[in-house]
C-alpha cells in the first residue's frame, strides 16, 4: 500500500517509523515531513489543511490511505472533504470526519458530550459576553484555584488556571469582551479544579469498537519540576506506574466504553484516535481533554512500544473490522526526552546546525523541528526532536536518551533533565 501522512512533528515521524516497518507498506509519504521523515518516507512540501493540495498528492502518488497526525486538518473537515470528493472517497482516512473532531474543537461541545454520557470530568458551565455576570456568579460558587477555558482551538494557550477569584473575574471578562484568544474564546468553559496527578489514554476506534493503547505521561512545563511556561511536551514516558490494572479497568468501564458507545447514539462515525487526558483523583480517572488525533511526544513512547503491524490495526479501522484485529505491546518502558530551541516556548532563532546525531547508539531519534539545508540538518522550530530509549525501567531508559542527548548539540539547546522526576 502507499500510505501519506499528514504532518510534520515527531509525532509523524514516529507514525513513519512504525509504519515502514510494515510488510503491506509499498511507499510512504510525508506532507510536508522534516528531516527525519526524509530518510524513511518521500516528504511532500505542502500545507496539509490545503485540500487540494493533499488532493494533487493523493492522486498523482496513488495513495491507499491518508493518516492524519495534526488536528487542525481534522477540525477542518480533511476526513468529509474525501466523502464528497468522487475521486477520494473510497480512500480511508484515518481521523474522525468534522463532527467527531468537535470533541477537540470545541470544550464547550466536549463537556455536554461527557455530561450527556456520564463520562466523568470537573463540574462546569458555559459563558458568552451576553451572560458575563452569570460567570463571574458562577466563579463565586467554585473554591481556588480557578479553571477557564477557550472553547475553541488555541494553540494549547487556552486555558488558563488562576488562584484569586478576582484575577479569574478579570480574565473572564478578557477572554469573553476582549476576545484575548480571538474567536476561540467568545465562549468559556469555567470548571472545577480536579486535583490529581495526569496521565494519557489512548484510544483507536472504527467507530464500533476499540483497541485502547499504551499510556503515557506526558511533561508539558518548559521547567525542571513541572515549572514555568506551557510547552508542546517536553517529554514523555509509557507505561505510567500508578496506571496499574485495576485503575486502567475503571478508565475502559468509566470511560472509554460510553466515549466510544456515546459516538454511536449521537451518530458521530469516528475512524481515528482519541487522546483522552485523565486526572487521576484519589484512584479515580476524570477527563480533563479529549484530542482526535496522537499526542506530540507522546507518540514517541507509545508506538515504539506496540510490536505488531500498526497498519494492520489502521486497515481495521479503514475496513470496520478492528474488533477482529489483535496487537501486541512490550513490557518495556519508554521514554523520550525533547531537545528545544533556547528560548521556547516564547521567541528563539531557527537554523542552527544539529550535530553529533550520527553517535547516538540504543535510541530512537524523532525529528520535530527540523529541515535538510544543503545536506545538513538544522533546527526550524521550538521543539526539535524527541531522544526515545527502551529499558526496564524509567531509569534505565531514560538514562540511554540522556547518554545519547550528550552527544548531540545545536546552538543554545535545551531539554529537561528531569523527565520522569514524579515517578521514580
Ligand atoms: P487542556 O488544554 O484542557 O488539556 O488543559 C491544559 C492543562 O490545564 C491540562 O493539561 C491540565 O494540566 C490543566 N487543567 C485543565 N483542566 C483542569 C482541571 N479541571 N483541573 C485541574 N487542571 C486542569
Ligand atoms: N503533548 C500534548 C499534546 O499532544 O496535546
Amino acid at each position: 500500500m502507499n500510505i501519506l501522512i499528514l504532518g510534520s512533528g515527531g509525532r509523524e515521524h514516529a507514525f513513519a517509523y512504525k509504519l515502514s516497518q510494515s510488510k503491506k507498506i509499498n511507499q510512504l509519504f510525508v506532507a510536508p515531513g522534516n528531516a527525519g521523515t526524509d530518510k524513511i518516507a518521500t516528504n511532500i512540501n505542502i500545507n496539509p489543511t490545503n485540500f487540494n493540495d493533499v488532493k494533487n498528492v493523493v492522486l498523482t502518488n496513488e495513495i491507499d490511505m491518508v493518516v492524519v497526525g495534526p488536528e487542525a486538518p481534522l477540525v477542518e473537515g480533511v476526513h468529509d472533504f474525501f466523502l464528497a470528493d468522487e475521486e477520494l472517497k473510497s480512500i480511508p482516512v484515518i481521523g474522525p470526519k468534522k463532527d467527531g473532531a468537535l470533541l477537540e474543537g470545541s470544550k464547550d461541545f466536549s463537556k455536554q458530550f461527557m455530561e450527556k454520557h456520564n463520562i466523568p470530568t470537573a463540574r462546569y458551565k458555559s459563558f458568552t459576553k451576553d451572560n458575563l455576570t452569570e460567570g463571574f456568579k458562577f466563579l463565586e460558587t467554585l473554591n481556588a484555584p480557578y479553571v477557564l477555558k477557550a472553547d475553541g482551538l488555541a494553540a494549547g494557550k487556552g486555558v488558563l488556571i488562576l488562584n484569586s477569584l478576582e484575577e479569574a473575574k478579570k480574565e473572564l471578562k478578557e477572554m469573553l469582551t476582549n476576545q484575548k484568544f480571538g474567536d476561540a474564546s467568545s465562549t468559556v468553559v469555567i470548571e472545577e479544579f480536579l486535583d490529581g496527578i495526569e496521565l494519557s489514554v489512548f484510544v483507536l476506534t472504527d467507530g464500533k469498537s476499540y483497541k485502547i493503547l499504551p499510556s503515557a505521561k506526558d511533561y508539558k512545563r518548559i521547567g525542571e519540576g513541572d515549572t514555568g511556561l506551557n510547552t508542546g511536551g517536553m517529554g514523555a514516558i509509557s507505561p505510567v506506574p500508578f496506571a496499574n490494572n485495576d485503575f486502567l479497568s475503571k478508565v475502559e468501564e468509566r470511560i472509554v466504553k460510553p466515549t466510544v458507545d456515546g459516538l454511536q447514539k449521537d451518530g458521530i462515525d469516528y475512524r481515528g484516535f482519541i487522546f483522552i487526558g485523565l486526572m487521576n483523583v484519589n484512584g479515580n480517572p476524570f477527563v480533563i481533554e479529549y484530542n482526535v488525533r496522537m499526542g506530540d511526544p507522546e507518540t514517541e513512547v507509545v508506538l515504539p512500544r506496540i510490536e505488531s503491524d500498526l497498519l494492520d490495526l489502521f486497515e481495521g479501522v479503514a475496513h470496520q473490522n478492528l474488533a477482529e484485529k489483535s496487537f501486541n505491546v512490550t513490557n518495556k518502558t519508554t521514554t523520550t526526552v525533547m531537545l528545544v530551541s533556547g528560548g521556547y516556548p516564547e521567541a528563539y532563532e531557527k537554523g542552527k546546525e544539529i550535530s553529533g546525531l550520527e553517535n547516538v547508539e540504543g535510541s530512537l531519534v524523532f525529528h520535530a523541528g527540523t529541515k535538510l539545508e544543503n545536506n545538513k540538518v538544522v533546527t526550524s522550530g521550538g521543539r526539535v526532536m524527541a531522544i526515545t530509549s527502551f529499558g526496564d525501567s524509567i531509569e534505565e531508559a531514560l538514562a540511554t536518551s540522556y547518554k545519547n542527548i550528550d552527544k548531540i548539540s545545536f546552538d543554545k539547546m535545551n531539554y529537561r533533565r528531569d523527565i520522569g522526576f514524579d515517578l521514580k
